[in-house]
């Protein structure tokens, strides 16, 4: 039967039906027991896991029991430079940055300015460098470890990356990638070689690989469990985040081609105000009358939905205003400003730690401790490469 809803790297669309999505890609929930084991070890849940936004594994039972036997893991995410980002896109790394500051782990962020070369028809290549320049800027901001980050664009770390992306490439032929990815006959060929790249990070240590990341990647994933053990590395482990919904509704996710559906890093106050008074979907009704009388729907209200995934971390306030909205004491009005205050402190913030972020970039990319290694030695000894 046909599906009502679409999810894959590039594209998704209609409302997604997560339980389904899980079934269809072949991932687990999250349970609560391992909900509650990552809150043992990291002495607390983020925000972003006690919501349940990140709601979907794989192997990542196996992640915490290499953790607790002292074999360590590492963490793998990324972004491809396509413009500015929306703050969909920023919800991984805030979570990565958390987990590599409870587990002490090394984190690996790969900027596919290649990806997103081949991908955008009228994108040139210097637009694209200026994008992952730009946006690195917006990572680094979240506030990583300079010790313990690397973050790469591929068309300047390529050489690094290359001598495994060959062993990689071999072992996927066409017809998995056509049938993963949907690629067609007038697919351009950098984008048909690109998945094999977009697995090498998966292997930049000997430990088992974390990827957290929105459940769109997941098929980049399946790739690499399907070739990793023959390479003699483990098959990487993923943390799924369901996707920040577009400003307009629950249909499809926010996305930056279509500016109505997204607040970006760089929207000011004003602008933040005007989108979510005329956009952001609300779950009120028609009259004022009518909604003290009956009450707003927090389940389809985007204000709402925007606050439970991140934006009010207080779980007593979100309660109240819930209760208050439900009930019909609080008018889509008032939930709007609310956003619309938490939205620009959490801005304002981000914007002071992007400017700091212009020199912390040079110790990120090149000289933090991690990252001189990886420019040195790069990721490979000659066996791994056998
Ligand atoms: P990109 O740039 O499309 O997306 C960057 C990250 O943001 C997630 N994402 C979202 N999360 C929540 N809500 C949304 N509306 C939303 N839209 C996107 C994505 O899942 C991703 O985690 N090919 C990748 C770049 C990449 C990568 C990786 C991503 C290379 N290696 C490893 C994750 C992990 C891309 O174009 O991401």
């Amino acid at each position: 039967m046909a599906e009502e809803f679409t999810v894959t790297p590039w594209e998704v669309k209609g409302r997604v039906d997560y339980e389904k999505l899980v079934k269809i890609f072949g991932t687990e929930f999250i349970g609560e027991e391992l909900f509650k084991k990552i809150e043992a070890l990291a002495g607390e849940l983020h925000v972003l896991l006690r919501r349940r936004v990140f709601f979907s594994h794989r192997d990542l039972d196996l992640v915490l029991e290499d953790y607790e036997g002292g074999r360590g893991f590492f963490l793998y995410t990324g972004r491809g430079p396509s413009g500015p980002m929306h703050i969909g896109h920023i919800i991984p790394f805030i979570l990565t940055r958390w987990l590599q500051e409870k587990f002490r782990a090394n984190v690996y962020i790969m900027i596919t300015d290649d990806e997103k070369y081949f991908d955008e028809p009228g994108m040139s290549l210097s637009e694209v460098k200026k994008w992952a320049y730009e946006n690195t800027l917006d990572i680094i901001a979240v506030g990583f470890d300079p010790d313990r980050t690397f973050i790469f664009h591929d068309i300047e770390y390529i050489g690094k990356l290359y001598p495994m992306a060959v062993k990689v490439a071999k072992r996927i032929n066409f017809n998995t990638a056509r049938a993963v990815f949907g690629f067609t006959g007038s697919t351009n060929i950098g984008l048909i070689f690109y998945p094999a790249l977009q697995v090498v990070p998966t292997f930049f240590e000997k430990k088992r690989c974390l990827i957290p990341a929105a459940i769109d990647q997941d098929p980049y994933w399946r790739i690499q469990r399907d070739i990793a053990e023959s390479m003699g590395y483990y098959k990487t482990a993923a943390l799924h985040s369901k996707f920040m919904p577009p400003l307009t509704g629950l249909e499809g996710k926010m996305s930056s081609s279509k500016p109505e559906t997204a607040i970006f890093l760089h929207d000011d106050p004003k602008t933040v105000r005007y989108k979510i008074m005329k956009y952001a979907f609300s779950g009120g009704q028609p009259t004022i009358e009518l909604h003290r009388k009956l009450g707003g729907n927090p389940e389809i209200d985007i204000s709402f939905q925007w606050l439970h995934i991140y934006f009010e971390p207080d779980d007593v306030k979100l309660k109240k205003i819930e209760e208050e909205y439900r009930g019909g004491k609080m008018l889509t009005g008032e939930l709007k400003e609310y956003l619309v205050e938490k939205l620009n402190n959490f801005l304002e913030e981000h914007r002071s730690r992007r400017e700091q972020a212009r020199e912390l970039i040079k110790i990120i990319m090149y000289n933090g401790e991690l990252a001189r290694k990886m420019w040195k030695e790069g990721p490979w000894s000659p066996e791994d490469l056998e």
